[in-house]
């Protein structure tokens, strides 16, 4: 049987995808983390969800020797899905180096060791974040990138730099680059979903937060030049994004890319604003959510939304999960959390 290795496996996608990896494939599949932004933990919430089972390896990807050590033993590589990156805006501008080091030095050795093993099926998250400040709406591939706000973006945009530099050298390595929009939501089972290890800063887990009193949500801003004064994003469930990843691995295995480095957006394609994500969560979980308007946050984009076009034509990719659903599963995962606290 192929092996397909998944880096960042216990993190918030990327348990997402290995329970789609499991349920809708039939490949070994195989999860590297070194829990710096999850727990083991998750590895038992996917159990409980799939029946099949899947190998663990702990594992610092910046740790090049044991990088090359651990995977080596493996056999039958077929591909690699690379999520394994931290992701915090905020804490990318209070240690960018730290950002570098782990998100591309990470990257820099995975590449080192597909080469090494002639491993040439890879798919890496990338971020919606690579735009900057898009310069055109809905975004396309094509829209052109501008600086990044953030060293986080900037990461990102260096790995998929990294990634097509290295394919131009290698004309065997095919990959895929997903640029996710706004991911959130839960397994719909409420049984999977973002662990909170840190504080978030992301609006749907502060939501939920909030409901429960465990945070306090302020809306940052109210008077922006959009359909209702809020900001607007392309939120998008994040089992769709993990369904995007098994539909991008049959791509490049099926030899069905157009391109050696393929590149997709991924979201819904709707703007939706603050306001609508919270008057969705009102009427998913059935009470009103106390929050306050503050003032702008900093580095904010106005709007920003997909043209996912390309995704639903080239990997038949189509979304299944509304912004209710979105919601809903979020709300379902807080409770469980909230019954399951010791
Ligand atoms: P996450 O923090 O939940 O998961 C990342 C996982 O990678 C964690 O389990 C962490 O422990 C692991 N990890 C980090 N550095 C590692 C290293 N050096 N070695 C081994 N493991 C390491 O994040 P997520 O939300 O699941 O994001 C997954 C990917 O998607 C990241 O690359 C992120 O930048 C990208 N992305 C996320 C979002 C989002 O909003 N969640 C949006 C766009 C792109
Ligand atoms: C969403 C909306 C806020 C918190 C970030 C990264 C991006 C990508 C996705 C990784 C915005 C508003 C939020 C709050 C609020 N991640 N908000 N009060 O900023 O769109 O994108 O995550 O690649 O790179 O930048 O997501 O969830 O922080 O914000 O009003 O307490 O919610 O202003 O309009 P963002 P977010």
């Amino acid at each position: 049987m192929q092996t397909i290795i998944v880096t960042g496996g216990a993190g918030y996608i990327g348990s997402h995808t290995l329970v789609e990896l499991l349920n809708k494939t039939d490949f070994d599949v195989v999860s590297v983390d070194n829990f710096s932004n999850s727990t083991k933990s998750n590895y038992d919430r996917i159990k409980k969800i799939t029946s099949r089972p899947f190998k663990t390896i702990e594992l610092d990807l910046c740790d090049e020797k044991n990088l090359f050590k651990e995977l080596s033993a493996l056999s039958s590589i077929a591909g690699i899905i690379h999520f394994a990156a931290f992701k915090s805006v905020p804490d990318s501008m209070k240690d960018p180096l730290l950002y570098y080091h782990n998100n591309n030095s990470s990257l820099l050795n995975l590449l080192k060791f597909a080469h090494a093993q002639n491993i040439n099926h890879f798919i890496f998250s990338s971020s919606c974040s690579v735009y900057g400040n898009a310069t055109e709406l809905p975004v396309t591939e094509q829209t052109p990138m501008t600086k990044a706000i953030s060293a986080y973006g900037h990461t990102k945009q260096m790995g998929e730099e990294m990634i097509d530099f290295f394919s131009r050298s290698l004309p065997a390595f095919q990959s895929v680059v997903l640029r996710y929009f706004n991911p959130v939501g839960a397994h719909m089972s409420g049984l999977l979903g973002e662990y909170p290890i840190s504080k978030p800063n992301n609006l749907v887990p502060i939501i939920t937060q909030t409901a429960v009193g465990k945070n306090s949500l302020s809306v940052f801003g109210n008077d922006y030049d959009t359909k209702d004064g809020y900001c607007i994003r392309d939120y998008i469930h994040v089992s769709d994004i993990a369904d995007a990843h098994v539909k991008a691995l049959n791509y490049l295995l099926d030899k069905k890319n157009k391109e050696q480095v393929s590149l997709f957006n991924l979201g819904t394609g709707e703007g939706v604003s603050v306001l609508e994500a919270i008057k969705s969560f009102e009427r998913v979980s059935g009470q009103k959510l106390a929050y306050k308007i503050g003032p702008r946050r900093e580095g904010d984009v106005i709007a920003v939304y997909a043209n996912n076009t390309l995704a639903k034509k080239e990997l038949h990719w189509l979304p299944e999960y509304s912004l209710d659903d979105m919601m809903l599963s979020a709300w379902k995962w807080q409770q469980h959390l909230e019954a399951t606290a010791s």
